[in-house]
């Protein structure tokens, strides 16, 4: 696990850089992209990458991590809606490329098991994008989640549903109940996860995230495990990291050539 602390718009540029890398290499990638707040700076540079004709997603394809169960299909808070939102659509992906969870399906076991089947069909993930939440979940797999778990209905917690209510006109009732998530396994089948946090709401999430015992309490610890994360931080999300100082200098003397 690497942990680079830096300001957000160099965080964003890092990530962005990784994700271009990627697809010079292997214009056919697969990628990985979470909703929310988090990643919306990498979606901006990406954008600006795409425009700049130093990318391209032509061949690429994508998945969500996750979907509200029950929005209505043109809801601007359905996660499929913000995906195109801030990135699809600024960017040159071919139709169908990008798919997500079906939030509206009636037989949610079956459109869970079709995800996963997706997923698998193309080789899995090449890069995944993540967000982690204050109480330590990734995608919406919240504390108590099966570390071993795959995609699936989970119900949101109260933390989760206040801290989204911000999207909602601060109204927490307007806040789905139920998501549908990849899980803690789904996740940690993607071939590098690239995790990026900012603020002083995030720090305890990120401490134990990287510092923590590996524990379903929080969820995020299981990356742990994966042999190649990079946790991008800004100085208050890493402000409770007891080796915030080696992550520092280990990074300063970092060579050039190595990316994320
Ligand atoms: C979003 C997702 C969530 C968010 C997390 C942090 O697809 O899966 O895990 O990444 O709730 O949200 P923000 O970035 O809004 O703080």
């Amino acid at each position: 696990m690497e942990v680079v602390i830096a300001a957000p718009e160099e965080l964003a540029a890092l990530a962005a850089g990784a994700i271009e890398q990627l697809l010079t290499a292997k214009p056919a990638a697969v990628l990985g992209l979470a909703t929310g707040s988090s990643p919306l700076g990498i979606y901006d540079e990406l954008a600006r990458r795409h425009a700049e004709g130093r990318v391209t997603f032509a061949q690429a394809r994508a998945f969500m991590l996750d979907e509200y169960v029950g929005l209505a299909a043109d809801h601007p808070e359905r996660y499929r809606n913000v995906i195109e939102r801030e990135i699809a659509s600024r960017v040159d992906f071919a139709p169908g490329a990008v798919q997500g969870p079906d939030g509206l399906a009636d037989d949610v076991v079956a459109a869970c098991a079709r995800y996963e089947a997706a997923i698998a069909e193309v080789g899995g993930v090449d890069l995944q994008i993540l967000g982690i939440g204050s109480d330590g979940h990734v995608g919406f797999n919240e504390p108590g989640s099966s570390l071993a778990s795959r995609t699936r209905i989970k119900t949101l917690t109260d933390q989760t549903r206040t801290d989204n209510a911000r999207f909602f006109g601060g109204d927490v009732n307007l806040v789905p109940h139920h998501c549908l998530t990849q899980g803690l396994a789904t996740i940690m089948g993607a071939r590098h996860i690239v995790l990026i946090a900012t603020g002083r709401a995030k720090a305890e999430a990120i401490h134990h995230l990287v510092e923590g015992p590996v524990s379903a309490m929080w969820p995020a610890t299981i990356l742990q495990h994966h042999p190649h994360v990079s946790v991008l931080v800004d100085a208050a999300a890493a402000s409770r990291l007891q080796l915030a100082d080696y992550f520092r200098s280990t990074y300063a003397a970092k060579p050039a050539w190595q990316g994320l």
